[in-house]
């Protein structure tokens, strides 16, 4: 397994979800209600799952190369990204299900999402590939999927402030043994 697979196969998910929800008729808020349901849960678990265990890793390799400027833009980029995401999934829920606002709320959360995903594939897990080898990404991939399967139905959507996520990250990562972050380990901040 590669952690970048995962993430990119989450990414091919919400893709699915949001096409999905642009082919069922506006009548069928029922359906609506359900799909949307289950694709903004997805949205705040894969974000966090990343703030918890891609991001630090990336930082952790991108220090140990030397690149830590490069690293700590492309995080600071995500975080503030996952913020945007989360702020325009909460907008969703002020407008009822299958109305022309609703609809235009569901798109502003497309949008954010899609360029946050086609930035993240092409800068932070283009750069987590060229600055780590397959077996580390093994072990990544194992403990987000366990993350993932551990929180399924959600994780509290909490905004984070993109600068203090990457100090208390380094911060941590400069207090472990032997510079090895356990994966998994960061708190909310
Ligand atoms: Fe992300
Ligand atoms: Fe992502």
């Amino acid at each position: 397994m590669d952690i970048t697979e995962l993430i990119l196969d989450d990414h091919h998910e919400q893709r699915r979800l949001f096409a999905i929800l642009e082919q069922i008729d506006r009548m069928e808020t029922g359906a609506l209600s359900a799909i949307w349901a289950r694709l903004a849960a997805f949205l705040e678990l894969h974000a966090q799952a990343e703030e918890e265990i891609f991001y630090p890793a990336l930082l952790q390799a991108g220090i140990a190369a030397r690149r830590a400027a490069g690293v700590e833009d492309e995080t600071l980029d995500a975080i503030h990204d996952h913020n945007e995401i989360r702020d325009a999934i909460a907008e969703v829920a002020r407008h009822q299900v299958g109305t022309d606002d609703w609809y235009a709320a569901v798109a502003a959360a497309n949008l954010a999402n899609s360029d946050h995903m086609a930035e993240e594939e092409r800068e932070g897990l283009t750069d987590f590939r060229r600055l780590t080898g397959l077996p580390r990404r093994h072990q990544l991939a194992v403990a987000f999927a366990a993350y993932e399967a551990r929180n399924y139905a959600g994780v509290r959507p909490v905004d984070k402030d993109p600068l203090g996520y990457v100090r208390a990250t380094e911060k941590k990562l400069r207090t472990a043994p032997s510079g090895s972050l356990s994966v998994g380990s960061m708190k909310r901040n």
